[in-house]
């Protein structure tokens, strides 16, 4: 995990108000936890009594209460209550679990992962797509699991040589076998670390790819924000995005969204369900090679990996990862 960052973790409508959720994300166990006026928390899903789960409890009023003997913690992880000594007796200053700085926006969830020393007021841009979260777009979404670290599961939607191979039959139908370009630009706005990618697949009629740089014509393809996410940019009205919510190092949950504007609303339900069902089937298209690949986690040293010109957003990728990775070190 590349640490000082904002990670899409979960969606917003996962919990509703008053309601508790225990999930695994970035190797830990979490409870997410909204109170009745709609504010959300994120505190490690253990009690310091005797490590029940807190996601397994109520929320009451404004405190997050344990299942097990009604220990009420409020947002900053604090113990407010311990109804066997009385309600009203001071609890102790140590009695408090590590909380998570989160932030709602676009329907996800975005949590801080980084250095508890930093003011959480004076944290980073989140990097959602400012697009998407316009009221005009609405979105269907599917998820799901995959068994490969998150960074494995990016790498598939920045590999613009698969189509042909593995999504013949859908998006990649017509055997456009040779890529030219792929163009690659990396920007750096605020904090937000993005990677755009455009592209050009032809049929095979004895050209030499490599040679050919292909031109950025108005719009990129793909988009790729660290730490993880990315958008197909389809048309000016449909969009495909992937929030790519690390579990632990070895598995990956996938939020995938079908995004469009415009036209009649009964339509825009129909085609929403109808994009969300095509983006399942390429989706497991996908799954099924990516799941066989070793190693499981990718790295900028990789030396087992012979890449080609058409991987340069891969390498783009893995490039600015360690880079990132290695600030942080540098900085401590
Ligand atoms: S384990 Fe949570 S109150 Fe006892
Ligand atoms: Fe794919």
């Amino acid at each position: 995990m590349i640490p000082n960052q904002w990670y899409a973790v979960i969606e917003s409508r996962e919990i509703k108000r008053g309601e508790v959720l225990g999930v695994t994300r970035m190797g830990m166990k979490l409870a997410f936890w909204r109170t009745s006026d709609n504010s959300l928390y994120c505190i490690k899903d253990q009690c310091i009594h005797r490590g029940a789960a807190l996601s397994k409890g109520d929320v009451i009023h404004h405190h997050l209460q344990c299942p097990f003997h009604g220990f009420e913690y409020d947002y900053t992880g604090k113990v407010k209550i311990i109804p066997a000594i009385g309600r009203n007796s001071k609890v102790p200053e140590y009695f408090k679990q590590d909380t998570f700085t989160i932030k709602e926006i676009g329907g996800l969830v975005f949590l801080w992962w980084g250095e508890p020393e930093i003011d959480p007021k004076n944290l980073p841009t989140i990097p959602m797509f400012k697009e998407l979260t316009e009221k005009s777009f609405k979105y269907n979404t599917i998820t799901d699991h995959w068994a490969v670290h998150y960074s494995l599961a990016i790498e598939n939607q920045l590999d613009v040589v698969h189509l042909p191979f593995v999504h013949k039959t859908t998006i990649g139908r017509g055997n456009r076998t040779v890529v030219l370009g792929p163009g690659v630009e990396l920007l750096d706005e605020n904090g937000v670390n993005e990677l755009q990618v455009w592209v050009r697949n032809e049929q095979d009629v004895g050209q030499n790819s490599i040679q050919k740089e292909i031109p950025r014509i108005n719009n990129a393809m793909l988009y790729f924000r660290f730490p993880n996410i990315w958008m197909n940019r389809i048309s000016d009205n449909i969009r495909i995005f992937v929030a790519f919510s690390p579990i632990d190092d070895m598995n990956t949950l996938m939020y995938v969204r079908f995004y469009q504007k415009g036209g009649l609303s009964f339509f825009r339900s129909f085609f929403g369900k109808l994009g969300a069902l095509g983006n399942r089937i390429i989706l497991r298209q996908d799954k099924r090679v990516v799941l066989t690949q070793n190693p499981k986690k990718s790295s900028y040293s990789m030396v087992e990996q012979k890449l080609i010109h058409g991987d340069r957003p891969i390498i783009e990728y893995r490039k600015l990862r360690s880079e990132l990775k290695a600030r942080i070190k540098s900085s401590l």
